[in-house]
């Protein structure tokens, strides 16, 4: 190669491998090979030479001129490879770490608890139903023997929606509903959410109620506590509980109770937390769905799951359920 382009080939191939990136690199091309570089300028520069001249001043150019691009191409190659490597680098992966496992998931305490008192009852022989969370004052409070004024209704802190309904403050209307559509004996239970303008260690105001109910000739108070006792070692696994029917009052009830058990473990141990409403299905209730009072009795009683899973586990407040801090659920996946 003449001395000359070889000097030119020389500077390409500093000023390429000088430019530390692509747009440098782009840059650096223009000077040699762009619309006024001196490669093209030589090009250009043909014109002028004679027929001879071209053929071998020509030859010589295009040597040039491959050169140069060969030059820019290796240059881009090294560009290229050292952006794979950087993030190669950084992306980098050690075969050699132990796995991380994938965690196990597991079923929320508050479903855990559901499922459990499902399948006791279950193997009692009650059945298992279900209503509507958004419901009528009708079967909230007026076919449960609380008519409109009614003092109780302040018991309940509702919260109203559109078009008259309400979200349901108790599973109790679930009552009615089953017996409006089913003969007696009536033995059902009927968990769901429910809903109250409340909110403290023991209060949430989404929360779970378990509605139970047996209607049957000559069913008595009696029944209800030997069932709802039952179930509790059931529960808790185990005889020894401290529980306690202490006298109340719900319109929808005759004679009415609730029911207590005591914290036997966690920050609370010793005291009394209140976990069902509970009583003879007042014979109002029972008129209200065409069954005679005379030869149907039975109880009602509506338990609050969270507060069994409260006293189960010791937990001191209720709103940690539904929280969902991940350290939390955990302990019982
Ligand atoms: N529904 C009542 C409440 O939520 C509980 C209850 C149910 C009481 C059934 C008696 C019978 O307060």
């Amino acid at each position: 190669m003449d001395s000359s382009f070889q000097a030119i080939l020389d500077s390409a191939e500093k000023a390429f491998s000088n430019a530390p990136d692509f747009a440098a690199l782009e840059n650096a091309k223009a000077a040699f090979l762009g619309k006024t570089g001196q490669v093209t300028d030589l090009l250009k520069g043909m014109a002028q030479l004679s027929p001879e001249d071209k053929k071998t001043q020509g030859q010589a150019v295009n040597l040039l001129k491959s050169a140069v691009e060969e030059a820019l191409n290796l240059r881009r190659e090294a560009l290229a490879d050292a952006a794979m490597q950087a993030k190669l680098s950084v992306q980098a992966i050690d075969i050699s770490k132990a796995g991380r496992k994938r965690g196990g998931g597991g079923l929320h305490p508050a479903m855990r608890t559901l499922e459990r008192i499902e399948t006791i009852f279950h193997s009692a022989g009650f059945d298992l139903a279900d209503g509507p969370e958004i419901e009528t004052d009708f079967y909230n409070f007026t076919a449960l023997n609380t008519p409109e004024n009614h003092p109780a209704r302040s018991m309940h802190d509702t919260f109203y929606v559109e078009g008259g309904h309400l979200l349901r403050t108790h599973t109790s209307p679930m009552q009615v509903r089953y017996m409006q559509t089913h003969a007696s004996p009536i033995r059902v239970i009927a968990p769901g959410r429910v809903y109250r303008v409340d909110s403290d260690a023991t209060h949430s105001p989404m929360f779970h109620q378990v509605e139970g109910l047996w209607i049957d000739e000559g069913i008595s108070f009696a029944d209800l506590k030997a069932v709802f006792i039952d179930f509790l070692k059931q529960f808790f696994e185990t005889d020894d509980l401290i529980i306690r029917f202490r006298p109340s009052f719900f319109p929808f009830t005759e004679p009415s109770a609730e029911i207590d058990m005591a914290f036997t473990t966690g920050p609370n141990k010793g005291k009394w937390l209140e976990i069902a409403g509970s009583g003879q299905v007042h014979p109002n209730v029972l008129r209200h769905v065409g069954l005679d009072p005379e030869k149907y009795t039975g109880f009602a009683f509506g338990v609050g799951p969270d507060r069994l899973t409260m006293l189960r586990y010791g937990i001191h407040d209720l709103r940690l359920f539904y929280e969902n801090d991940m350290r939390f659920l955990q302990q019982f996946s």
